[in-house]
């Protein structure tokens, strides 16, 4: 978006004057799904949409939260103790980073911020981690300039999701948002924090983005009892043989396991780790085909070893994979709901929307929206205007 277009949206909201922005984009995970709180690898990417910041500072010690996306305002008296409060609904998000910034020590002077988003509501492609790296990037910028340290930032948000808002996510969103690279996906071995980039380049072929349009219900506790499972299953692994994580495990170690249920809990997160290995040395082999296929094999696993998938997800990765030119499609993020991806041939893309399009609305009734999707750069500062 052009600097000038947000300006304007900044003076509408707060008044003349020179503004600053910074943007912080939503992620998209390519494969390694509930692998992060397991201690594996995983295989996300920053997208070139997200979450825009507008900031002036002001003389007074008060931060002023807007979003253009959403009414009301928020405001955090720096000299008071930051709370979470439910009615600030969104604003607990950057109240959290602002309460945890001050902690460290660092500077945070009065500023009026306005927040104004084009990722797709609830679809999963982590607007809570946008907007907490986002704030946590602009008061940091504003200490160091831009000697800022990326994975500091990933782990503070996470933190702050973690102890303030009350979720229980893992790593990956908030460290995809804060490192994104263009073009590159990072692959994350979420147990050391050890990453590197790959170039993320599907040759004749395009990564679609598929909003099934399906919010994500009761998506956070049965996250959390996915959680308890997978350390359930670790329990039992440890009392036989010394493993750090469930992802370091062997798939003759689910043997060990009684329960059917947690057995298949395990076998997820164990073959979807060995997955993410294959994909990325696929991928850097140029061999798309074989990308895609497992992308295939990661959503069988979600779907029938994970139970995390849906009626929703299951039919546009069903609809999809119909598709000629279609080569994979997986869900993709925390699911029950959100969104799937799928990688399409360049020439049938057209064809492949309006078909997808078409047979998932007569099999849910609910229109899903379509995103061909550029991999982009993490959180960044835009300039002064
Ligand atoms: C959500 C969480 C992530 C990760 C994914 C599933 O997006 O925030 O930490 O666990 O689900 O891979």
């Amino acid at each position: 978006m052009e600097l000038n277009v947000l300006k304007d949206m900044f003076i509408q909201e707060y008044g003349e004057g020179e503004v600053e922005v910074y943007f912080s984009p939503g992620r998209v995970n390519l494969i390694g799904e509930h692998i992060d709180y397991n201690g594996g690898y995983v295989f996300p990417g920053a997208l070139t949409i997200g979450i825009y910041g507008m900031v002036r500072e002001r003389e007074d010690n008060i931060i002023r939260l807007r979003s253009k996306n959403a009414n009301g305002e928020i405001i955090v008296n720096l000299q008071e103790d930051i709370r979470y409060d439910e009615k600030d609904d969104w604003g607990n998000y950057p109240k959290g980073v602002i309460k945890k910034i001050k902690e460290l020590g660092y500077n945070v002077n009065g500023l009026d911020i306005l927040f104004y988003s084009n990722l797709p509501d609830g679809a999963g492609l982590s607007s809570s981690a946008a907007i907490e790296v986002l704030t946590a990037y602009i008061l940091l910028h504003k200490n160091k300039g831009d000697d800022v340290d990326r994975v500091e930032i990933a782990k503070m948000c996470q933190e702050v999701e973690n102890k303030f808002v009350g979720v229980n996510c893992g790593i990956m969103d908030q460290f995809a948002v804060a490192l994104g690279r263009e073009n590159n996906a990072i692959l994350l071995d979420c147990a050391s924090l050890y990453y590197e980039y790959v170039p993320f380049d599907l040759k004749d072929a395009s990564l679609v983005i598929m909003n099934t349009n399906k919010r994500r219900e009761l998506s956070e506790s049965k996250y959390n009892e996915r959680r308890a499972e997978c350390d359930k299953a670790l329990e039992i692994i440890r009392t036989h043989r010394e493993v750090e994580n469930l992802c370091q495990a062997d798939v003759k170690d689910l043997d060990y396991i009684e329960d059917e249920v947690i057995k298949k809990r395990a076998r997820h997160a164990i073959t979807e780790n060995i997955r993410v290995k294959d994909a990325v040395r696929v991928l850097r082999e140029g061999d798309i085909e074989a990308f895609s296929k497992l992308l295939i094999e990661s959503h069988k696993s979600l779907k029938d070893d994970y139970e995390v998938t849906g009626l929703h997800l299951d039919t546009i990765v069903e609809e999809a994979l119909k598709v000629k030119g279609c080569l994979g499609a997986r869900m993709t993020g925390a699911g029950f709901g959100g969104c799937a991806i799928a990688v399409v041939k360049n020439e049938v893309v057209d064809e492949f929307i309006k078909e997808v399009s078409k047979n998932y609305k007569e099999k849910t009734g609910i229109e899903a929206a379509f995103y061909v999707s550029k991999i982009g750069d993490g959180v960044k500062y835009m300039g002064r205007c």
